[in-house]
């Protein structure tokens, strides 16, 4: 049987429907009930067959609670941990630090003790250094932390350690690295906000460039890198490196809305998050812009995918095409 962390979310909620689609035997960690109806619009998507949903075994755990764990692994050979906290607020730190780190050490002990077979987990490009020379970032660049490093960048690059922890302890483990994932469902959150913001009208756009990925190939590379003989290894996962002016107009044409049309520029952005950081000291709210976004928002950087494309001749959709499909599936939900 095979349990997957995080199936309320994202990347968690394409993975079960493929998983079952495949008729594999599934046990999935959830929280509230709530998020599981969330799961269910991302099944809808894919297929009109209510019934699929309920041949998984839903299990109500936290992956920073021990005892809620232990019994989720009874009967488990192979473990998809998907579940992290995601946060460019400061003020998010130590709970980042908690489910990242610390749920995933959890994930790690609970998976040695019940000695699974294998382990593929979720990390990011978060969690991979830059390139010193301005070529390609591979899964070689190391991460550095003499950097200034996001927070989150920090919890990502904690929870691999303890995934190769597990791998040096007899548990076979491949990590994926994927770019800003570009999906259907949870609009309200995370990188499916970025529809629902362009959507709505969004005016600013910066020229800041980064890797990015469909949601349906990392679910599709994650189970392949599963069910093969590949381990103890880590694969980025990014379609195309594109700017974010080129997502928002690719995004705003295939939605039907007017492209962002005002640049704004880093000291723009130097200015803003000061200025959100001042604001929420004096009213007590959260910024509504923190330094590590305005930070990635303008950083370039460009990544390779070519070790997971030979590495299981992998073919990615072209980032315009994903827009396309999940702008569609945006406007009839
Ligand atoms: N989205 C991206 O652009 C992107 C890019 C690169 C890497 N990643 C990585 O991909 C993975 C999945 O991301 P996502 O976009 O699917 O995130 P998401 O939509 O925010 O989903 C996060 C999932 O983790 C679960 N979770 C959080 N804390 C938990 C806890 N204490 N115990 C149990 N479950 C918990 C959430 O459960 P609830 O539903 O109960 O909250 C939810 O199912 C993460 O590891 C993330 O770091 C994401």
């Amino acid at each position: 049987m095979i349990l997957v962390t995080g199936g309320t979310g994202l990347v968690g909620a394409h993975l079960l429907y493929h998983l079952i689609k495949n008729e594999e035997k599934i046990r999935a960690i959830y929280r509230s009930e709530k998020r599981i109806e969330k799961v269910k619009e991302v099944f809808s998507f894919y297929t009109d067959d209510d019934s699929l949903i309920s041949k998984i075994e839903w299990f109500n755990a936290d992956i920073t609670d021990v005892p809620s764990m232990i019994p989720a692994f009874f009967g488990i050979t192979k473990v998809y941990h998907c579940a992290a906290f995601i946060s460019f607020h400061p003020e998010d730190y130590r709970e980042m630090r908690k489910v990242n780190i610390h749920g995933t050490a959890i994930i790690t002990n609970l998976s040695i003790d019940a000695k699974i077979d294998k382990i593929c987990f979720v990390s990011s490009i978060a969690s991979i250094g830059g390139s010193l020379d301005g070529s390609l970032i591979t899964e070689e660049c190391e991460w550095n932390s003499q950097e200034s490093n996001s927070d989150y960048s920090i919890t990502k690059f904690g929870a691999e350690m303890e995934i190769w922890r597990a791998s040096q302890e007899g548990v076979d483990v491949v990590i994926v690295n994927p770019g800003i994932i570009l999906g259907s469902g949870f609009w309200e959150n995370g990188s499916s906000k970025l529809f629902t913001q362009v959507y709505k009208g969004l005016k600013y756009f910066t020229e800041g460039i980064t890797g990015f990925v469909g949601v349906k190939d990392v679910v599709t590379s994650m189970i392949l890198l599963m069910n093969s003989n590949l381990k103890n290894e880590r694969f980025i996962l990014v379609s195309e490196n594109k700017s974010f002016k080129e997502i928002f107009f690719s995004m705003a044409i295939s939605l039907g809305k007017k492209p962002p049309s005002i640049k704004i520029k880093s000291w723009h952005t130097a200015i803003f998050w000061r200025f959100s950081w001042l604001l929420s000291k004096l009213t007590g709210k959260r910024p509504f812009l923190s330094k590590s976004s305005a930070k990635s928002s303008h950083s370039i950087s460009r990544y390779s995918s070519k070790k997971i494309q030979k590495s299981l001749n992998f073919q990615f959709q072209k980032i315009d095409d994903v827009i396309k499909s999940v702008s569609k599936n945006y406007t009839i939900s």
